[in-house]
């Protein structure tokens, strides 16, 4: 082939490439550790797969509809896994959320019930609000979400990998505070388990990859005004900003000012520990 053939082979490329998303592969662990993986085919046609319509996504911010299967169809036989184990999604960058199982199990009268969204290869998810990716290739999505408290960090896009791990206060002992810890450091506690943990570790505890350790080598209670480290978590673009960073602040709805207080609590309780 010519050179000038080449290019335009790649302009054909470049221009094709958009439009199809990759097909691509979810790794699952049952929780006898089995490990399979499944294309996105494979489950684009699995039995329980339908249409279906979740009102305000957590990625999205819209109503989205998706092909989807119910995640509990995939995890495997979850019924027997003890109370201190709960489901590990883990996403291509290296975020990771932890879902209590009993959340995925329950009835649709129950609550909120939690679906695994699959991007088809031929139609692809539009990208993320201010990022060039979409949320594909799988995301974890929930159908009444916002209505049952789903928190905003359980709601896994780009997810790699689902497994089980044991809760991160089981398995994490650096996670703890003082036997004589307010309240507020408590409350904080569970709050940053739920929202912060994903994308942090803490004393080195956490698998996450995404952002910085929050006590070390310092807690950020150390170095930030307590203004700005509120702000900071509110919405980190109000105290500096740059193309590439990743945190995103949280709405109202996501975390109230009271909930930011009984985070910084808790970091302030950890900076000694
Ligand atoms: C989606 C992932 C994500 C979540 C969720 C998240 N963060 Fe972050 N955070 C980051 C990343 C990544 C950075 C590094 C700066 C950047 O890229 O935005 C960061 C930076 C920070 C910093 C500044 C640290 C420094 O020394 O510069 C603080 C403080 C912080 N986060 C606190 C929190 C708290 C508290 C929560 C929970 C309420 C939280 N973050 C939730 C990803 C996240």
């Amino acid at each position: 082939m010519k050179s000038y053939g080449k290019h335009a082979l790649w302009v054909l490329l470049c221009l094709f490439l958009p439009v199809t998303a990759q097909a691509a592969e979810l790794q699952l662990t049952s929780p006898s550790g089995v490990v399979s993986v499944y294309q996105t085919d494979e489950l684009l046609s699995h039995p329980q797969a339908r249409d279906i319509v979740v009102a305000n996504d957590g990625g999205y911010g819209q109503d989205m509809t998706y092909r989807a299967v119910p995640l509990a169809a995939v995890i495997g036989d979850a019924s027997a896994v003890d109370d201190q184990t709960g489901l590990e999604v883990i996403a291509l960058d290296g975020f990771v959320a932890n879902i209590p199982v009993p959340l995925v199990l329950r009835d649709r009268d129950e609550g909120a019930q939690a679906w695994l969204a699959i991007e088809p290869e031929a139609s692809p998810w539009p990208n993320l609000p201010g990022k060039n990716v979409s949320a594909g290739p799988f995301s974890v999505v929930w159908i009444d979400g916002p209505a049952s408290n789903i928190r905003s960090e359980q709601w896994p896009y780009q997810v790699a990998k689902i497994g089980y791990a044991e809760f991160p206060t089981a398995r994490w002992p650096q996670l703890a505070l003082a036997e004589d810890a307010t309240e507020n450091a408590k409350h904080g506690k569970t709050i940053f388990i739920d929202q912060c943990f994903a994308c942090h570790r803490m004393n080195g505890a956490g698998i996450t990859e995404l952002g910085p350790d929050l006590n070390l080598p310092m807690n950020p209670v150390e170095y930030f005004m307590p203004d700005a480290l509120f702000m900071l978590i509110r919405d980190p673009a109000t105290v500096r900003h740059w193309p590439e960073m990743q945190m995103h602040g949280f709405t109202d709805d996501q975390l109230s000012d009271g909930e930011i207080h009984d985070v910084i609590a808790y970091l302030t309780a950890m900076a000694s520990r």
